[in-house]
């Protein structure tokens, strides 16, 4: 349903938050579908809604750069940036803090998060009433177009969603730059409505994904496998035993199996989407040989949980020797 964003409509936008769920969001780009970012639970809904099949990590939303320093490094580069251009359409990829509160499945993963502060007034009065980030990816099906008006997420996402809050037209309509900052060369991950030109000004060269930098920046590409998280330890798919040394992660009734952990015991693939990361990391210690999971059906979102699991299991396979170099020694955890 389109809500007027009135106190009562932020009111109740912030109580469905609470509980988990996720609402349309206006920004001044697109429209955002938001969630809780300290909720892995809620998170995870994005990515069954979005029908993702793969967990793309989410650009989180701040109300202000003074939110950023408990979630993320904030290196000099960066603050310039965000004085300049924030609030605006400028996404920055920062390093994870070591004790940052927001959910794994939001970064993909990853030991990076996407922050971003945006100027649409009523998504800024909905994440500082909210008090906490919102993580928000664009309010379409995964192969749809983004949104730009409530009644377009209404569309696409209406009979999903139980509020969508009124902002307007998207005065931008173009998803935000994104710059990662992670490392010492700022990379220009998507290009929108903040220019190269804009970010020379303030950060000097910025590299493009494609060409400049050649195979050093390709790894960085969001998707690429061997950015995301695979634990050092192999990884066993489909198990139906657990071997000696093994961890085994379970998923649904386990029967007699010795679970060291369970990704959901009732078989909820939101709940298991939600545990993947955490557990995976729990159970990549010197204990343990190995890990093992058990199957878990390709379906909804279990499509985008195989998906990850494949990757981190075949991790080495999958890497270009070419592009490999020392890549695993920046993604440690
Ligand atoms: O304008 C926008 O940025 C809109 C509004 C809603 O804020 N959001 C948006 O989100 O476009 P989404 O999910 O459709 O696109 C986010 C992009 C994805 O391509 C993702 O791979 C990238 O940001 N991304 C997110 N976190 C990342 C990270 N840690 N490292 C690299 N790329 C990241
Ligand atoms: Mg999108």
């Amino acid at each position: 349903m389109i809500i007027a964003p009135t106190p009562q409509g932020i009111a109740e936008a912030c109580r469905l938050l609470r509980e988990g769920q996720v609402i349309g969001m206006p920004t001044e780009t697109v429209y955002g579908l938001a969630a809780d970012a300290y909720q892995d639970n809620a998170v995870a809904r994005i990515f069954e809604i979005k029908n993702r099949p793969t967990f793309n990590p989410l650009i989180i939303h701040v109300a202000s750069s003074d939110d950023v320093e408990k979630f993320v490094e904030v290196p000099l580069k960066a603050q310039a940036l965000m004085e300049a251009f924030w609030p605006g359409p400028l996404t920055l990829v920062l390093k994870r803090d070591k004790n940052c509160p927001i959910s794994l499945l939001a970064s993909g993963g990853l030991d990076t998060l996407a922050v971003r502060c945006p100027a649409h007034p009523i998504a800024g009065r909905l994440i500082r009433e909210y008090g906490r980030p919102l993580a928000a990816p664009s309010a379409n099906k995964s192969t749809g177009i983004s949104p730009t008006s409530a009644s377009d997420v209404e569309l696409a996402l209406g009979n999903i969603v139980p509020l969508i809050l009124d902002g307007g037209r998207c005065e931008i309509g173009l998803e935000s730059t994104i710059l990662d900052l992670s490392e010492d060369n700022p990379i220009l991950l998507r290009p929108g409505s903040i220019l190269m030109e804009s970010l020379n000004a303030i950060v000097g060269p910025v590299y493009s994904l494609k060409k400049d930098h050649g195979e050093q920046i390709s790894v960085k590409a969001p998707g690429m496998m061997h950015r995301h998280y695979a634990p050092h330890r192999p990884l066993r798919l489909n198990a139906s035993n657990c071997r000696e040394g093994e961890a085994l992660l379970g998923f649904g009734d386990a029967g007699s199996l010795p679970v060291t952990l369970n990704l959901s015991e009732m078989g909820n693939l939101v709940e298991a989407a939600a545990n993947l990361f955490q557990m995976l990391r729990q159970l990549d210690k010197d204990s343990y040989k190995s890990i093992a999971v058990m199957p878990i059906p390709m379906e909804g979102l279990g499509i985008a949980i195989n998906d990850r699991l494949q990757r981190a299991a075949a991790l080495e396979e999958f890497l270009d020797p070419t592009l490999h170099g020392g890549d695993h020694d920046n993604n440690s955890h």
